[in-house]
């Protein structure tokens, strides 16, 4: 067992890591790991849409169960991820033409689903993932944006208030953990929901990061969005390094991995930092950045790597 969950208790916040379902299921060794370095749970992949509501009205818990129970068990809190999202969307729903009222009533019929289930379970949600164009200040036009127009965000905040009135609920991006033209507009959209009473009390900054090319305002950044009463937090930590991989690139990754948990530490209401997975066997970097990897604290081998180091220096420090 390690000394991570102690110093980040210590700290008020929380240490979390995203979760898949096979090893989480199968592999022991996996368990171990999140069990001892970590005090929260991402479903990675399972409590996503496509996954929970594959066809229309038909549910499959048996993911998102796994995944609650085995918190419950541990005693892991959990995230939920994610809502409303332009990826993994099922067939049924991305290609179903529905018109504003149908999809208000989908959106009503999911969300009910699923946060009631897990109600008083799942502390917060990501109920927006991603509103943002990749890289433009611009609202991204998904399918919820072409039906009800930009005011989806507030609506769906709404609807899962009104079904968990307790969980804390997010809007999660990427790309604005430092400041820029698209964590500006982020600003702005969380600004004038606050402004309008809309129920959003945190931001999630994913923190898909490259190494040599984090953001060095973190801090600051995430500290606007704290003055205008928000929750923040680092929600999907990793740093992809690209091939080959030096002894040098590790400790400079350790680096990175410490600056990142002394930026959430230094804002007093950044409320946690999540790694996106648990080893670089189970990483999704490879796949979607051919030519990068080793993006995580622990290697494919499972064993640690210098940053994991880096996150118990950043939490041994006053
Ligand atoms: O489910 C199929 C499985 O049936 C098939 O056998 C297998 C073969 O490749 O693929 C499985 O699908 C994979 C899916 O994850 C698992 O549900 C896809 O290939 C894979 O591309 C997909 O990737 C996920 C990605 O979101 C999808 O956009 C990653 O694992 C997941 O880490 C990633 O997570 C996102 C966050 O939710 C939001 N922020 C960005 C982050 C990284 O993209």
């Amino acid at each position: 067992s390690s000394e991570l969950p102690g110093l980040a208790e210590a700290h008020g916040i929380k240490l979390g890591v995203a979760v898949a379902v096979n090893p989480l299921a199968h592999d022991a060794v996996y368990r171990d790991l999140v069990t001892d370095h970590y005090t929260s749970v991402t479903a990675e992949n399972t409590m996503k849409w496509q996954h929970v509501q594959p066809e229309r009205y038909e549910f499959d818990w048996s993911g998102p169960d796994l995944v609650v129970d085995f918190a419950e068990d541990n005693g892991l809190s959990v995230r939920g991820h994610t809502l409303l999202w332009h990826n993994q969307q099922p067939d049924w729903l991305a290609q179903g033409f529905f018109d504003a009222d149908e999809l208000r009533a989908v959106m009503r019929e999911h969300t009910e689903a699923l946060l009631g289930r897990y109600e008083g379970r799942i502390d917060s949600w990501d109920v927006i993932n991603e509103p943002f164009e990749e890289n433009s200040p611009e609202l991204r036009e998904n399918l919820w944006y072409q039906t009800l127009g930009e005011d989806y965000i507030a609506e769906a905040l709404w609807l899962a208030h009104e079904v968990d009135p307790e969980a804390k609920l997010y809007i999660n991006e990427f790309n604005t953990e430092g400041g820029g033209e698209k964590a500006d507009a982020l600003y702005e959209l969380s600004s004038s929901l606050l402004e309008r009473g809309v129920p959003l009390h945190g931001i999630g900054f994913q923190g898909h990061f490259v190494h040599g090319n984090v953001p060095d305002d973190l801090a600051e950044n995430m500290q606007r969005f704290a003055d205008l009463g928000l929750d923040v937090e680092i929600s999907e930590l990793d740093v992809r390094i690209p091939e080959p991989v030096t002894p040098e690139d590790l400790a400079a990754q350790a680096d990175e991995y410490q600056y990142v948990l002394e930026s959430c530490l230094a804002v007093s209401r950044c409320v946690g930092v999540s790694v996106w997975g648990v080893t670089d066997a189970h990483s999704w970097i490879p796949e979607w950045f051919p030519g990068y990897t080793a993006a995580l604290p622990f290697d494919e081998d499972y064993a640690p790597k210098p940053a994991l180091g880096g996150m118990v220096e950043a939490l041994s420090r006053n």
